[in-house]
């Protein structure tokens, strides 16, 4: 199975984000993703950037954009990150009663539908989701902060996931986020994970492309 890389530009220079999304898209796998970490103060802890920056990011790359929405309702914002150059758009299982509602919503806007599952919620939050889903994230840092410590249970949990993907013969892609590097990403890709998310084990002082090859040869 081949496995894509999902840098989380919130680790990036914005300063120089045109700058990283080239690097971005000539490093590693044309069919990477560029990881987008939506953040509002109020489903997390933490603040990140929403609409200008996705919307600046997709005028330069033509990678896949994969938004990651840490937001309460997300219902409300659907059609504008959809418009702002999301390819893909996941949803917490935590952020919203009505799940499957988001996910039907994604889907009339012609874009990828991911669910997202944070490291505390039981894996049965996502069961009734899967035959509707593109994507499955399971989260293995509590969401809200890029450069924190990845929860060695979370090996078990995408091993669970993948048998419940097979069983269905689901072609969704099974992503991890949080704390992802090079010495926990061959577990995670043995225990049936297609996408790994990384944001500072990517964005370190020797620039993105090495990061993406120190991530990859872990791989190998
Ligand atoms: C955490 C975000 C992650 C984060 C990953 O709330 O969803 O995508 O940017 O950063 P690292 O790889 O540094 O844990
Ligand atoms: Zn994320």
């Amino acid at each position: 199975m081949s496995v894509r890389l999902a840098p989380s530009i919130l680790s990036c220079d914005f300063t120089r984000l045109g700058e990283e999304l080239a690097t971005l898209a000539a490093a590693d796998q044309p069919d990477n993703y560029v990881h987008v970490d939506v953040m509002d103060g109020h489903f997390v802890p933490n603040i990140s950037f929403g609409l200008p920056i996705l919307a600046a990011a997709r005028r330069v790359s033509t990678q896949f954009m994969d938004v990651h929405l840490m937001i309460t309702q997300p219902e409300r914002y659907l059609a504008d990150f959809a418009a702002a150059g999301a390819d893909g758009l996941s949803v917490h299982a935590e952020s919203t009663p009505h799940l499957h509602r988001a996910v039907q919503q994604i889907h009339d806007l012609g874009k990828r539908a991911g669910v997202v599952i944070n490291p505390g919620t039981p894996l049965e939050a996502l069961r009734p989701m899967l035959a509707d889903v593109d994507l499955v994230l399971i989260m293995s840092v509590n969401p809200g902060f890029g450069g924190q410590q990845f929860i060695p249970a979370t090996v078990e949990r995408v091993r669970t996931v993948r048998g419940w993907l097979s069983d269905i013969d689901s072609p969704a892609e099974l992503q991890v986020d949080g704390g992802v590097t090079p010495n926990n990403a061959r577990a995670l890709v043995d225990a049936g994970a297609s996408v790994l998310v990384a944001g500072s084990s990517v964005f370190g002082p020797d620039g993105p492309a090495a990061g993406l090859a120190r991530l990859r040869g872990a791989l190998a």
